[in-house]
């Protein structure tokens, strides 16, 4: 528990202004009462939300509990396509835009609701009769953040089959894996896209991946340059979509049936298939969309987060297109070609809301406010964060130097799990305070809890944890329910457990300081240690390996190696070992879990029972003195040896 000791000492504290509270969404007159209301009745309060989206069939039952297995809204029907599409086409939204992309080259597209209706239904027709998708089954999206990836999902959700979502920086290994374990049909892909300027060959990497994926029927690829040539299983996008009606009548589609699975890293090696359902994510993912971004109609709301991560599942596609609004997109890196892309980008297409991750707005920051200063960026009204704690500072900066004072900031925890916000402030009704995410979002009962399940007192750290379900909560892990029940339900028995420590102040504001396992958080995105781990062993060089995220100014954590090389007294290029090393776990898993740096050593420090002292490593790589414990150590000598 020191670990998660209060250690901020933060006592600002920022009201929204008087213009922003007359036109919010949820009143201060409103919030008491609702706040109340919800608390004592959750289901209830989900109910009244369920009434914002469209059913075909209403449902009969509200809520089923069997610990931990949730059910929304049973026996109800809905299409989450039709909701964020044919219920817009009704009313002037039609004409609107749904879509605005951007490359990096500059390059833009336009979608109103009405051609992103169109490009969807040519696309479900396309896959009902070219590609033999049906309700029930799995299909995989390893695409760029374009258009087509969000007319891609939409099509899945409108015949019922379930999407996974692969992140384009994931490796040909992860790839693979994940297609496997959905056993996905049908592969979506692109053969390029483009980063700093560069191409990056997409396709070769699903081939790599196909070649071992059994159940693979299609590829479909969106062919972007001219010379890819496509052969075998591989079909073009727009060959298929092409001649396709631009009509097609959205499935009825039951409220637990599974809308997507989206993989996120864990306490062991193996990434978990967070298996969200229709009817209670899109009831969450809309309210909690209404609330916290206040979004009006003509807002051009702007989230950086790629579809790759449940942020974009939830707060590009879902939540935002299912309230008829304006979701711009970018495909890039958002300081290329110069370091104030993100500023410019936002201030040309007149964005009121931008949602983004702590670790851009420290680089950013690191930058120069001369960037931001380029460009007045006058139409903003709101700002967002997710992803990991925001420090005070970054905080402060993003609401002088970007929001000019007169944006509120909604700092939103949540997690691929939890499907939707869940702490987060209410910008019109809840005063906020840099670093602290706030106040639990109506119906979500959050506490913190000491190691036997008792609430803590104010200020006292402890464990995150869920007291009641919620609609948009994952249902299972893709093929493992066990697993689901053991990494979130046993913990404390009869609440959902989080993983992240954090405290209440006096005023019940929740401060989140992070991950209490071992899963470490880069740049907003999770890694478990064990998965860096196991991809490091798999080197024929190492015999042993243990990781740790020591924090890191930009990064929020970094990934720090020890390993244990096998032939250590042949060993004579230690850096082209490293190198080595470092090349493998970006092939085995990607990129974004490449070690930023790798220590070889002779031992690692254990406990007798011969679990890794992760604690110790963790404060040798942030070069700290061991402060806690070490008696249960082994052999208290090894520190030393390692050093
Ligand atoms: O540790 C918390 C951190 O990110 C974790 C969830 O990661 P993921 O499932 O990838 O989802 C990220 C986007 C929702 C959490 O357990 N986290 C997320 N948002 C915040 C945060 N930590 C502090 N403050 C936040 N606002």
């Amino acid at each position: 528990m020191s670990q998660i000791e209060t250690v901020l000492k933060e006592t600002r504290e920022f009201a929204p202004s008087q213009e922003f509270v007359a036109r919010a969404n949820l009143q201060p007159s409103e919030y008491q009462r609702v706040f109340a209301e919800a608390a004592r009745n959750p289901i209830q309060f989900w109910e009244g939300a369920a009434r914002n989206i469209d059913w075909f069939q209403p449902w009969q039952k509200t809520f089923e509990w069997k610990e931990p297995h949730a059910k929304w809204f049973v026996g109800g029907q809905l299409n989450a396509s039709y909701n964020c599409l044919d219920r817009h086409l009704k009313t002037d939204t039609k004409n609107k835009l749904a879509l605005i992309w951007e490359g990096e080259d500059g390059h833009t597209t336009r979608l109103t609701y009405q051609e992103l209706f169109e490009r969807v239904c040519q696309l479900a027709n396309a896959m009902e009769s070219k590609l033999d998708l049906r309700a029930g089954d799995f299909a995989a999206i390893y695409m760029p953040l374009v258009p087509e990836a969000v007319v891609t999902m939409l099509a899945c959700a409108r015949i019922g089959v379930t999407h996974s979502v692969i992140f384009a920086g994931f490796s040909a290994h992860a790839v693979r894996d994940r297609i496997n374990d959905a056993r996905c049909k049908v592969v979506f892909t692109a053969d390029e896209t483009y980063r700093k300027g560069q191409p990056l060959n997409l396709i070769s990497i699903v081939r790599q991946a196909v070649a071992e994926c059994p159940g693979v029927q299609h590829t479909v690829v969106l062919t972007r340059n001219a010379s890819t040539h496509l052969s075998g299983r591989e079909v073009a996008y727009q060959a298929i979509s092409e001649a396709q009606p631009k009509t097609h009548t959205a499935k009825p589609i039951d409220a637990e049936h599974p809308l997507f699975v989206l993989y996120t890293s864990g306490t062991t090696g193996k990434p978990k298939g967070i298996l969200h359902t229709t009817g209670g994510y899109l009831t969450g993912v809309n309210q909690t969309a209404r609330w916290v971004f206040d979004l009006k109609p003509n807002d051009i709301y702007w989230c950086t987060a790629d579809i790759g991560w449940i942020t974009g599942h939830s707060y590009v596609v879902y939540g935002i297109l299912s309230l008829g609004m304006t979701s711009l997109i970018y495909e890039g890196v958002l300081n290329h070609p110069h370091p104030g892309r993100i500023w410019e980008i936002a201030d040309r297409h007149k964005v009121t809301i931008l949602y983004t991750a702590p670790t851009a707005i420290r680089s950013f920051m690191r930058a120069g406010e001369e960037h931001p200063n380029k460009y007045p960026m006058a139409s903003l009204r709101l700002l967002g964060t997710v992803g990991e704690p925001i420090n005070p500072e970054a905080w402060i900066w993003y609401q002088q130097t970007i929001g000019k004072g007169r944006c509120p900031i909604v700092d939103t925890w949540w997690q691929t799990e939890t499907g939707g916000i869940m702490i987060s402030p209410i910008p019109g009704v809840v005063p906020t305070k840099p670093g602290s995410a706030t106040k639990p979002f109506p119906g979500i009962l959050a506490d913190i809890v000491d190691e036997n399940g008792k609430s803590c007192g104010p200020n006292e750290g402890g464990y995150l944890v869920i007291k009641h379900p919620w609609p948009s909560m994952a249902r299972t892990i893709l093929g493992d329910p066990d697993r689901f029940r053991d990494a979130y339900w046993t913990r404390f028995p009869g609440m959902y457990f989080t993983g992240d420590g954090a405290h209440k102040d006096a005023q019940g504001y929740f401060w989140i300081k992070g991950r209490v396992d071992d899963v470490i958080n880069v740049s907003g995105h999770r890694l478990g240690t064990m998965e860096i781990e196991s991809a490091l062993v798999s080197h024929p060089s190492v015999a042993e390996a243990a990781v740790v995220g020591p924090p890191d100014e930009l990064k929020g954590q970094s990934i720090v190696a020890f390993v244990i090389p096998k032939d250590i007294a042949n060993l004579t290029d230690l850096s082209a070992l490293e190198q080595s090393l470092k090349r493998h776990v970006a092939n085995e898993i990607g990129a974004i879990a490449r070690p930023d740096r790798i220590l070889l050593t002779r031992t690692l420090p254990k406990t007798r029972s011969g679990k890794i002292m992760r604690r110790l490593l963790k404060d040798f790589a942030a070069g700290k003195t061991t402060s806690g414990d070490t008696t249960t150590l082994e052999n208290p000598n090894l520190v030393d040896l390692i050093k």
